[in-house]
């Protein structure tokens, strides 16, 4: 027998990462090649985002995907969340011209208290719902303390990118299929502050730390390559990351919903005080995923070096909160 729809909303969805994004969840490659699902598809009421949603909508149903059996456009949370399972919160305002961090901060503030509010009061009481919106990690926080019915654990936030990021940059500098690398974890906030840390990876068995066997190049090459790859690809495209971030995000969702095999991965999930995060900051942690539940990978040894870079991008997102918090009644 057909399994029921499964109810998938995602913001911004004329934008760039929707673009990439809508096809491959209408295609199978979130929830399974057996899942059909219905788009909730919600954009700002601006007339022209509104009109090229549209041409999106039109598109969708020229690809004649089989699983896709339902299709809606939204300009209020409201509607756009009633009944889902899935929220991928893709839209969020970018940085304008002269527009500081803490400006920043405030306008995403309040897209996110008014989208986490609506995932409140409409949507299943089990959905699972990924942050991509920059900056995503304060982002998912305040989502999920604008919507206290739900559990915390049903937020997130996207640092699979860095995670995939990071394995790639490891597969060429060691020549090895970057397939094989495993036991990776990419600490804390989607900003240049993460720590990518390969101590515990391994590839065919073998300690990636061990067959690098270079710290200087850790330090001062893929840490920081790593972390302002978001910008050279800003520089490069002269656009964001899209069709990496929307693949990404599909990692994400597809892991947490159909499991890792005991595989780690990285997600940015509310802290329940695991490696001395403080409860609630939703940080990068490693975890696997097993019948729709993650659960963060614990008793990793912490080495100096680590700490304070564990720290410091932690510090940040202490202080991103700090920013908002005014904000969040
Ligand atoms: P984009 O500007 O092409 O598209 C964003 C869309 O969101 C626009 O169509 C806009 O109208 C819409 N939007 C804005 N506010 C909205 C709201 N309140 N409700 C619904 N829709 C809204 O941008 P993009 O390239 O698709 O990127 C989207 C976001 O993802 C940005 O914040 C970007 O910085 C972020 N991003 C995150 C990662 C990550 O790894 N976490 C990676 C790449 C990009
Ligand atoms: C990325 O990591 O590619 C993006 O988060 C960069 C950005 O600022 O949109």
């Amino acid at each position: 027998m057909a399994k029921a729809p499964m109810r998938v909303a995602v913001t911004g969805a004329a934008g760039q990462i929707g673009y990439s994004l809508l096809f491959r969840i209408a295609n199978g490659d979130v929830l399974g090649k057996d899942q059909p699902v219905i788009l909730q598809l919600l954009e700002i009421p601006d007339e022209k985002a509104q009109k090229a949603l549209q041409g999106v909508m039109m598109e969708l149903e020229d690809c004649a995907f089989p699983l896709l059996v339902g299709m809606t456009a939204h300009s209020d949370p409201m509607t756009a969340f009633k009944d889902i399972d899935i929220a991928f919160l893709v839209g969020a305002r970018p940085r304008g011209p002269g527009m500081e961090r803490k400006d920043l901060l405030a306008a995403n503030a309040q897209i996110f208290t008014a989208q986490g509010k609506a995932l409140n009061a409409v949507a299943k009481r089990t959905v699972k719902v990924l942050v991509v919106g920059n900056p995503a990690n304060t982002n998912a926080y305040i989502a999920m303390k604008s919507a206290p019915d739900l559990p915390a654990k049903n937020f997130t936030a996207m640092l699979r990118l860095d995670h995939n990021r990071a394995l790639s940059q490891l597969a060429a500098k060691m020549g090895k299929p970057v397939g094989d690398i495993e036991k990776l974890v990419v600490w804390g906030n989607h900003s240049p502050t993460m720590y990518p840390d390969h101590r515990f990876a391994t590839v065919g068995g073998e300690s990636v730390k061990a067959l690098i066997n270079d710290p200087v190049w850790n330090k001062e090459v893929h840490i920081p390559t790593v972390g302002k790859r978001g910008a050279a690809i800003i520089e490069a495209r002269g656009l964001s990351s899209a069709a990496s971030a929307a693949n990404a995000a599909i990692d994400h969702m597809h892991d947490w919903v159909l499991g890792t095999n005991g595989k780690w991965v990285t997600m940015g999930v509310p802290s329940n005080g695991e490696y001395g995060i403080p409860k609630d900051v939703i940080y990068g942690f490693p975890v696997t995923c097993e019948n729709g539940e993650y659960k963060i990978v614990e008793g990793l040894e912490i080495d100096e070096f680590s700490r304070e870079r564990m720290d410091h991008t932690l510090n940040e997102l202490l202080e991103e909160q700090a920013g908002v918090k005014h904000l969040l009644s």
